[in-house]
This record gives C-alpha cells, sequence and structure tokens, in this order.
C-alpha cells in the first residue's frame, strides 16, 4: 500500500519506518528542514534503539521517503496517518492540538481523491467528530474519512511495540473504509493473532486515555505507598514485589521512585482532566489531581533528601546527577524528573554536575546553566553527594569503589531502587532510596 505519515517525531519517524518494514510505501512529510534531511539520509534525530538501522535500510530500499511538501503528500497517497505533538497548553491543562489542526487544514484543501486520514496523535475525545466535520467543510467534491488509531508505544521500545503491540485499536464512524483499510495496513500483525478491537471514534480516542490515566495511576499508587513506608519503616520493593504476584495486579508499573515524567503520562492526564471538565464529568477524574500531586512530591521530596544527606543545607554543596533522560533507554527530557531535581537543587545554592549517556544535548538546551560532565565519574568528581535519577545500565553496574575514589562524601541517593543497596554499603557509602 501507499501511505503518507504527517509528522515524523518519536511517534512518526518509527510509525513511518515500521510501515516500511511491513512492505508499504511510505513518504513521510517533516515540517523542520533539518530533521527532514537528518532523516532523508537515514539518520535519526533523537535517540531510539534500532530505529536508525531500519530507517538507513528502508530509506537505501526506496520504501521510505522524506519530504516537507502536502502537495506532494497528497498527490503521493489516499491514506494518510497524523502523528504531529499534541503537548500540553502553556498555563493550561488542556492538549494543544494546533499541529493537528494544522495538518487537516493543510491537507484536506489539497486533496483530489477520496482518503482516509487516520489519527494516531493522542487527543482529546470528541477530536476525530470535529475533524471530521472541519474536513467535510474543507474537502472539495471528494469524500475524506477520519477515523481514529491510536498509539501505545513505548519510547526505548518503539519499535518493538509498533510491530507487535499488544492490541491495535481503531475508531472509526460506520459506512466508511477505515476498518478494512487499516486491516489492510496492518495484515500481518493482526495475522499474527494480535486483538483488533474496532469501535467508534469517542471510544478509540478514550481507549488512549485511559490507558495512560492507568499507568500513571499504578506509577502514583505505588509511590504513595512508597510515602506510608518511609513513615513506617517498611520496604516498599518487597510490597510491590509481593503485591504483583497477584495476577489482578501484576508487578509491572510498580516501581516506587522518583516518579513519571516524558511527553505523554504527565500532560495526558492533565488533558483528560481538562476534557472531562469541559464535558462537565471533572469530578470523575477527580483523583486524577492527586496522582499528579503524588508524582509531583516526589520530586520535592527527593531534593529534601539531598539536602538532609547534605547536613541540612544545599549551599555550596556539589552534587553529582547520575541520568537526565525521563527514563533509560530514550534522550528525551520532555518533563523529565531528573532534570526538574537538578534544577530545584541549582536553585537552593549547589554546584550541580550532570551525566546522562545519551540526553546531554537534549538537557544543555533545556537547562544550559547546568554544568555537565562527559562520564559518570567526572560528574561525581568532588562530589558531596551522588544522585541517582534514571535507572540506565550503566549506573545500575557501575563500580561503587571507583566511583568512591574521586567523591569528596561517599553518600549516595538511590531514586530509581535500582542500585544493590548490599554492594554500595560495602563499598563504605552511606545509601539512601
Ligand atoms: C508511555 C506509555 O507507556 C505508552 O503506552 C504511551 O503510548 C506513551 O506514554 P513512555 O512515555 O515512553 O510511554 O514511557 P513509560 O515506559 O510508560 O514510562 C513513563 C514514566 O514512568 C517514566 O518516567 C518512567 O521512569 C516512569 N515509571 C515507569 C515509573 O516511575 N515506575 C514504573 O514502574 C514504570
Amino acid at each position: 500500500m501507499r501511505m503518507v505519515v504527517l509528522g515524523l517525531g518519536y511517534l512518526g519517524a518509527t510509525h513511518a519506518a515500521c510501515m516500511a518494514e511491513l512492505g508499504h510505501e511510505v513518504l513521510g512529510i517533516e515540517v523542520i528542514p533539518e530533521k527532514r534531511a537528518q532523516l532523508a539520509a537515514g539518520e535519526v534525530p533523537f535517540y531510539e534503539p534500532g530505529l536508525p538501522e531500519l530507517v538507513k535500510r528502508h530509506i537505501d530500499s526506496g520504501r521510505l521517503k522524506v519530504s516537507g511538501s502536502y502537495a506532494e503528500a497528497a498527490d503521493f497517497a489516499d491514506v494518510f496517518f497524523i502523528a504531529v505533538g499534541t503537548p500540553q497548553k502553556k498555563g493550561e491543562y488542556s492538549a494543544d492540538l494546533q499541529y493537528v489542526d494544522a495538518a487537516i487544514e493543510e491537507l484536506v484543501p489539497l486533496l483530489t481523491r477520496d482518503s482516509l486520514i487516520l489519527g494516531k496523535s493522542t487527543v482529546p475525545v470528541g477530536t476525530a467528530q470535529r475533524l471530521s466535520e472541519r474536513a467535510d467543510e474543507l474537502a472539495k467534491d471528494i469524500d475524506v474519512e477520519i477515523a481514529w488509531n491510536p498509539e501505545f508505544l513505548r519510547e526505548g521500545f518503539a519499535i518493538e511495540d509498533t510491530l507487535h503491540p499488544d492490541r491495535l485499536v481503531l475508531g472509526a464512524f460506520p459506512g466508511g473504509r477505515a476498518e478494512a483499510i487499516t486491516r489492510e495496513t496492518y495484515a500481518e500483525i493482526i495475522q499474527a493473532g494480535t486483538p483488533f478491537i474496532v469501535t467508534e471514534p469517542p471510544t478509540a480516542e478514550m481507549v488512549k486515555a485511559s490507558a495512560n490515566a492507568f499507568l500513571a495511576t499504578k506509577i502514583s499508587f505505588i509511590n504513595a505507598i512508597a510515602e506510608v513506608c518511609d513513615a513506617a519503616g517498611a520496604d516498599v520493593t518487597a510490597i510491590a514485589d509481593a503485591i504483583g504476584y497477584d495476577a489482578r495486579i501484576g508487578r509491572k508499573f510498580l516501581n516506587a521512585g522518583l516518579g513519571f515524567g516524558g511527553g505523554c503520562l504527565p500532560k495526558d492526564i492533565r488533558a483528560f482532566m481538562a476534557r472531562a471538565g469541559e464535558l462537565g464529568a471533572a469530578e470523575a477524574l477527580s483523583f486524577l489531581r492527586e496522582v499528579d500531586n503524588v508524582n509531583m512530591r516526589r520530586r520535592t521530596h527527593m531534593v529534601e533528601l539531598a539536602r538532609e544527606v547534605c547536613g541540612g543545607s544545599l549551599l555550596g554543596k556539589r552534587i553529582a546527577i547520575l541520568g537526565a533522560a525521563f527514563k533509560p533507554e530514550s534522550d528525551d527530557v520532555r518533563d523529565s524528573p531528573a532534570l526538574n531535581v537538578a534544577g530545584q537543587i541549582q536553585l537552593q545554592g549547589a554546584s550541580v554536575t550532570v551525566y546522562d549517556p545519551k540526553a546531554m544535548d537534549n538537557s544543555r538546551k533545556l537547562f544550559p546553566t547546568l554544568d555537565y560532565a562527559i562520564s559518570a565519574v567526572e560528574a561525581c568528581e568532588k562530589a558531596d553527594a551522588v544522585l541517582v535519577l534514571t535507572e540506565w545500565n550503566e549506573f545500575i553496574t557501575i563500580d561503587p569503589f571507583a566511583i568512591g575514589n574521586v567523591v569528596r562524601g561517599k553518600r549516595v541517593i538511590d531514586g530509581r531502587m535500582c542500585l544493590s543497596r548490599e554492594r554500595w554499603r560495602n563499598a563504605g557509602w552511606e545509601y539512601r532510596s
């Protein structure tokens, strides 16, 4: 099949390359010229394991092409995926849909054949309906069908999650071609036994919002339990293990620590609350405010813990921060708990040096006033305390003796409960988590 992917960020670039991998002819549209040039040369402007190889393979095979032209897109195919960003609006909880809207406004007037536009971006419930009405106004004597096909990929596992998803969801208006075309698009995945759930668009939009709200709630649940554990002297990891054996609960997403960040969970739960409010159902999701509160409290709690291990004040102290990405196997620093903590500690008068295996460039852009080191050991030089805030394998396996030789004070705070307490204590460290 021939298809177009609009927007080549974390989601769109992965989707475009994976569709080429499934054998389709794909044209990716990206408005930022530098990103476009990189992708056209078979390079990926962000870190995602395996993606550079996949993009290069299909740029070389000719199945994946990149352009900045909507006119070319309209000419190329009659199936379009929207994969542009839907960030949080500045100063508000709701999602900013300007990029989704712009894609429709620009594309639809250029279409000359009946077309299907499949939204992949995370949007508030009701968006497909609104866009469908707008597309009808913009379309010139043709039928433009809008349907929603939400994406559940995790950064760091994006290719695996796209090619072998837990489920496929399609929200289509009755009577259209969306289901048939989507079945053809994902034929290989559906044949492999992946559940394919077809609903109307509001349900599909809410499947995505509900999934992320549940995941965020699960993380904040265990972090709330962790707060009680701190007060009671209990071990939250043992609790997570023990309750996780119950199949109804499950162990995944019960890792207590610094909490969730990134470009999805935080903004998606806020957008969900905002939309519920618009629909007159704010009360139903009021618990998500507490989920958000518990999560943000982890960050201030970490700063307090750092101050405590430094003897009550951070003024003039040197703090090493290991990890800047919002999670390992990613260079994404959007709403990163690690960088947020680094910034707060610096504001309290400490000198902060950050090291991350992949997220250095993005961190420098977001927090130019922090110091950055080229290795974990360099970041720890003369540090009064070392904070491990992203659970990269490099930090889990680091030698506490080697780090112990360069620091000023052997104090480590394990913000992701990922280090071996015994190993660090045996190497003479004061270990806190
Ligand atoms: C998430 C959803 O998992 C994905 O389905 C959706 O499409 C987009 O949002 P992603 O943002 O890539 O994906 O990361 P995810 O692996 O879900 O982690 C989110 C955050 O939660 C990270 O900051 C991670 O460190 C944190 N987390 C995760 C915890 O604090 N504890 C856990 O047990 C699991």
